[in-house]
């Protein structure tokens, strides 16, 4: 059976990154939770999903078990947070030439992973 990572493909996913940054650049509330340069967040999320998807396990050989709920403690993120998050993943996802149906696994994916980042 071929991975997400297969089906979508590094190019797309690098691509899904950069669109979803772009729109956390202009988000007003979520873009102060981040550092001033988005280049090392931009750069982790890409080597995550990555390796959550099936891919290569770069993420981990540079940061360590991703454990994301507990690196997420140092911000507070409601319900809020987790909202404005989603919606500028769904904006880069609609922005993705790859088939619905790795969009609806790839949502399903990060939707779940997002109300899991809750943490007031
Ligand atoms: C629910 C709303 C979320 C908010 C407000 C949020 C916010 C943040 C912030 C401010 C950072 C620090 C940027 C950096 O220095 O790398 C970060 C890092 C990160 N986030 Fe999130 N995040 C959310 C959800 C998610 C979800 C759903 C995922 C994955 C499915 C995710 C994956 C990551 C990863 C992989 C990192 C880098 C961790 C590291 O290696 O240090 N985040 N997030």
């Amino acid at each position: 059976m071929s991975t997400l990572y297969d089906r979508i493909g590094e190019e797309s996913i690098l691509k899904l990154v950069d669109d979803f940054y772009a729109g956390v650049e202009k988000d007003e509330v979520i873009r102060k939770l981040y550092p001033e340069d988005l280049l090392q967040p931009k750069n982790r999320l890409k080597l995550f999903f990555i390796q959550a998807l099936g891919g290569r396990q770069t993420y981990t050989d540079e940061r360590g078990h991703p454990m994301l709920r507990r690196r997420h403690f140092q911000w507070k993120i409601g319900e809020k947070e987790a909202t404005h998050w989603l919606k500028n993943m769904h904006a880069a996802l609609e922005k993705a030439s790859f088939p619905e149906k790795e969009k609806e696994e790839f949502w399903s994916y990060v939707y779940k992973a997002a109300l899991h980042m809750i943490n007031q």
